[in-house]
């Protein structure tokens, strides 16, 4: 496995790369609690044959290594939803059309911060 970690203008671009197949995290210093997975891609000639689950494994290792609380990615609606929902995602928003979904998954970073302290206002409509 071959991590290429790049520099972006908004923060650092993190590339997983297996002789078959690569995807993308990105961390940005504005919200570094947040990790974003994309362009995961497995060469077609070489699908089924457990790539996309160690490049999404990888993904989360690294995503808790750099101390994110959570990892987001945007899916399809299709089966790749329920592959990502085995891994722990679950839909927290709808996607850019009708055939995508946003998906969060909270890691193991999460359990080890202090619990939250903001304050929320409540108004009352007149
Ligand atoms: C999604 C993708 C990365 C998966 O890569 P892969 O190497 O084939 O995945 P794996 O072999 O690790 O299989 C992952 C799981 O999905 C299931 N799966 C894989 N292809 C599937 C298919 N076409 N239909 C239904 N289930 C499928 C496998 O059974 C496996 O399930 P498991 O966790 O129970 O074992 C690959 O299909 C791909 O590159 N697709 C095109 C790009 C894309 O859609 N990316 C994701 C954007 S949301």
């Amino acid at each position: 496995m071959v991590i290429i970690n790049d520099t972006s203008k908004y923060g650092e671009e993190c590339f997983i790369c297996l002789e078959n197949g690569i995807c993308r995290l990105t961390l940005s210093p504005k919200c570094p609690d947040v990790a974003f997975l994309s362009t995961l891609i497995v060469d077609a000639k070489h699908r089924r044959k457990g790539t996309g689950n160690m490049l999404l494994v990888a993904a989360e290792k690294i995503a808790v290594e750099k101390g994110c609380n959570a990892l987001t990615l945007e899916s399809e609606t299709g089966w790749t939803k329920d592959w990502y929902a085995r891994h722990g995602f679950v839909v927290v928003g709808e996607g850019y059309d009708e055939n995508m979904i946003l998906m969060c998954k909270p890691l193991q970073n999460v359990q080890k911060r202090p619990k939250n302290k903001i304050k929320i206002a409540t108004f009352e409509k007149k």
